[in-house]
């Protein structure tokens, strides 16, 4: 992985704890500082990184020190506040033209996951709306709405499971691709918040978790969260998961999603499409798993995603070891886009919707409206 977290101010703790570390807290120390999982060091070093300004959490979220949809979304969130807190001598006009142009400068850590721009809008619209003649008065409110946002995520993210845990039946063999795991939120995961529940409920069953070239977030995140659960998981490279369906070993495909245009199209981590076109081929079921956060009503389809291209570097090195001359081209998208015909079906906070396409869509985000106007 390139290393500009050489460029991040580094304020390392160790950790001490049991189970599962806590992918990201807010701290009350030294007035507010975000502390982060450094997910680049799993799963052989357990380290946070304290953030405390809104470049910190943009070079954090870039290296991927905090990676996975909603978690850099809430990380942008808390970044904000962080953009906030030198501000509190402006007067209200000057403080929000300041906020909405660190909210710019963040929203452009990554560019796939909407979920990082959609938690910066919100951030940005309470701003808006609380009272306060300059900034020592709306600080406070902002990082009340990051907490709300951060607990929201888990919540939501709670639910998700409990919607769909009855898709993982019993003995079945479940293949997952990247990390949509707790490690990609602020608990409990979207994909794997199916498995969570399904697994506290005592069903019993077989994940097979995609290496997740380059970076390989399914040997290093989804392997080490699963196993920390006590869940039977199995790490493949990318290339063998097809083969393992052909075998009638896979029952059914879990993964998550970074960004979901209207009629369903979904893109996720590169490789995703490739497995749902094997799993149609085998005629095995085939689930995104994700919040409304991730939707992005404003592209009708997927072909208007934008879709990250990362350093060179991260195909040409394994371990930080050239593999390959340096005079050779690597062609290394972050994401692909998956069209929403070959999605079984899309889970979500508010149901399932199956199939996959704009009316579907469409129908939950109205129930989500209703349900927001009844609570
Ligand atoms: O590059 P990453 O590690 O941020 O990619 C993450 C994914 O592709 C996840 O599947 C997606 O964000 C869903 S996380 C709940």
């Amino acid at each position: 992985m390139p290393d500009e977290s050489g460029t991040i101010p580094v304020h390392r703790e160790p950790w001490a704890g049991q189970g599962l570390p806590p992918t990201l807290t807010w701290d009350e120390r030294d007035g507010g500082v975000l502390r982060l999982l450094d997910q680049t060091l799993l799963p052989h070093r357990v380290e946070f990184r304290l953030c405390r300004t809104a470049d910190d959490v943009w070079h954090a979220i870039r290296v991927l020190c905090v990676r996975g949809a909603p978690a850099i979304g809430v990380a942008a969130a808390y970044g904000l506040c962080l953009a906030a807190r030198p501000l509190t001598h402006l007067r209200r006009p000057e403080f929000l033209a300041h906020l909405r142009a660190a909210a710019d400068y963040l929203s452009t850590a990554r560019p796939t996951a909407v979920n990082l721009s959609w938690a910066l809008r919100r951030m940005l619209a309470h701003a808006e709306h609380l009272s306060g003649a300059d900034g020592a008065a709306l600080v406070p409110g902002l990082l009340a709405e990051a907490h709300g946002i951060a607990r929201q995520d888990a919540e939501v993210c709670r639910r998700i499971g409990q919607i769909g845990e009855s898709l993982i039946p019993d003995s079945a063999g479940v293949l997952t691709h990247c990390n949509a795991g707790a490690l990609a939120t602020v608990a409990h995961g979207t994909a794997l918040a199916l498995l969570y529940e399904a697994h506290r409920q005592g069903r019993s069953f077989r994940v097979f978790a995609d290496e997740t070239r380059p970076l390989l977030q399914g040997a290093r995140l989804t392997a080490f969260e699963l196993a920390a659960s006590g869940i039977n998981v199995t790490v493949l490279c990318d290339g063998a998961a097809a083969s393992l369906m052909q075998a009638g070993r896979i029952q059914l495909v879990v993964v998550g999603a970074d960004r979901i245009a209207a009629n369903g199209d979904t893109a996720n981590k590169i490789g995703t499409l490739a497995l749902a076109v094997a799993a149609r081929q085998f005629s095995i079921p085939f689930y995104v798993v994700a919040p409304l956060s991730t939707l992005d009503l404003s592209l009708a389809s997927g072909r208007d995603i934008p879709i990250e291209q990362r350093a060179e570097d991260e195909l040409r090195q394994v371990g930080g070891i050239d593999i390959m001359s340096a005079a050779i081209k690597c062609y290394n998208p972050a994401f692909d886009v998956t069209p929403a015909g070959l999605i079984t079906a899309l889970v979500t906070e508010t149901g399932i919707a199956r199939p996959v396409n704009a009316r579907t869509i469409a129908h939950l985000v109205a129930a989500a409206a209703t349900s927001d106007t009844r609570s």
